[in-house]
């Protein structure tokens, strides 16, 4: 028996994981969003170069448009998934992961960001190695960060919302599972409610929900603009996504193809802020030219008032997402 365990089972083990090594991996990337838009547009270039690079020992498919699982559903899936051939990964908003990292509510807080530019010094700074590394003991590999863009408000009705508490007054607005957007809404004088991404825009056709706040790039592909009377270009907050794999599976994976599959990443994400830069002026562009809900600036007074409406959204979190990291952010977004 001991001779059995000695000499045959390393043979047989080995054997097991050649097997295992040649088998053709699968990984099916799960998002809710259209094929054209910024994320959409950078799964299906990942796909694309994985499929040609690692032909035959990796295939990527694409469930867009939450064919397969809203985002809330596809952490859990990739959380309890544990095969090792079979990986999932998607790149839920940031907003959503809340359950698995405090500290990634940041990217959620109002005017934190003055801009894309402001989102990048933190994206590429290594307290974002701080905000992701938490992930894994979740059973969620953080590899990388993509964007979609600012977040305008949209709403229908007699006039677009432009004075804060007044015009937000009685309305409803849909939001994600965000605790940090409710309180937003909330300072801003409306009424949040958090709806899968799936359900917006029924909810907002049948009046379910007043209102909503989102990237242009959404907006365009998923019709609200048709459903909706005003957009005020707030650019309040930062939509963007972190893309993930379940941890065991991608800590399985041969470490050639780990290297492989970590490079095509970053040609799509680089890829992914230029489509994200595009999507941003030439959605707006193309419902504006539709001529159905009418876009309105804010006045450098207005802007100020809702500044001031949503500053203490920061302080109410700053224990949950660490004073000191709020701290790090500022000193190195300069403001
Ligand atoms: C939303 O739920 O509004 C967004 O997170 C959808 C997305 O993935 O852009």
């Amino acid at each position: 028996m001991s001779r059995l365990i000695r000499y045959v089972l390393p043979v047989l083990l080995s054997l097991l994981t050649l097997q295992v090594s040649a088998e053709e991996y699968v990984i099916k990337f799960s998002h809710v969003v259209a094929p054209g838009t910024p994320k959409g547009k950078a799964a299906d270039l990942f796909a694309k170069l994985v499929n040609e690079r690692l032909k035959g020992r990796v295939r990527v498919e694409v469930y867009p448009n939450s064919q397969l699982y809203n985002d809330n559903k596809v952490m859990e899936a990739m959380r309890l998934s544990d095969s090792r051939t079979t990986g999932i990964m998607a790149a839920p908003s940031l907003s959503k992961f809340v359950k698995f990292s405090r500290t990634i509510q940041a990217f959620d807080i109002p005017y934190l960001f003055n801009d894309i530019d402001d989102v990048h010094k933190l994206v590429d700074s290594p307290v974002m190695e701080k905000m992701t590394r938490p992930l894994e003991r979740k059973g969620l590999k953080a590899l990388s960060l993509w964007d979609n863009g600012m977040k305008v408000f949209s709403i229908r009705g007699d006039k677009p919302l432009r004075k804060v508490p007044d015009d937000f007054k009685g309305r409803k607005f849909r939001i994600q599972s965000s605790e940090v957007h409710a309180a937003m809404i909330r300072a801003l004088g409306g009424v949040p409610q958090k709806l899968p991404f799936k359900e917006v825009y029924q909810a907002l056709a049948q009046g379910v929900v007043d209102g909503q706040e989102n990237a242009w790039s959404n907006i365009h592909s998923k019709k609200f603009y048709e459903v909706q009377d005003w957009i005020t270009v707030s650019n309040h907050s930062y939509l963007g996504y972190m893309v993930v794999v379940s941890a065991r599976f991608w800590n399985g994976l041969p470490e050639d193809i780990r290297k492989e599959l970590t490079a095509i990443l970053a040609e799509a994400t680089e890829a992914n802020r230029r489509f994200a830069a595009e999507a941003d002026v030439a959605d707006r562009r193309k419902i504006e030219a539709a001529g159905k809900a009418k876009v309105v600036e804010l006045t450098p007074e207005e802007l100020a008032q809702w500044r001031q409406a949503t500053a203490g959204v920061e302080k109410q979190f700053e224990r949950q997402i660490g004073k000191e990291l709020l701290q790090e952010i500022h000193q190195l977004l300069g403001h």
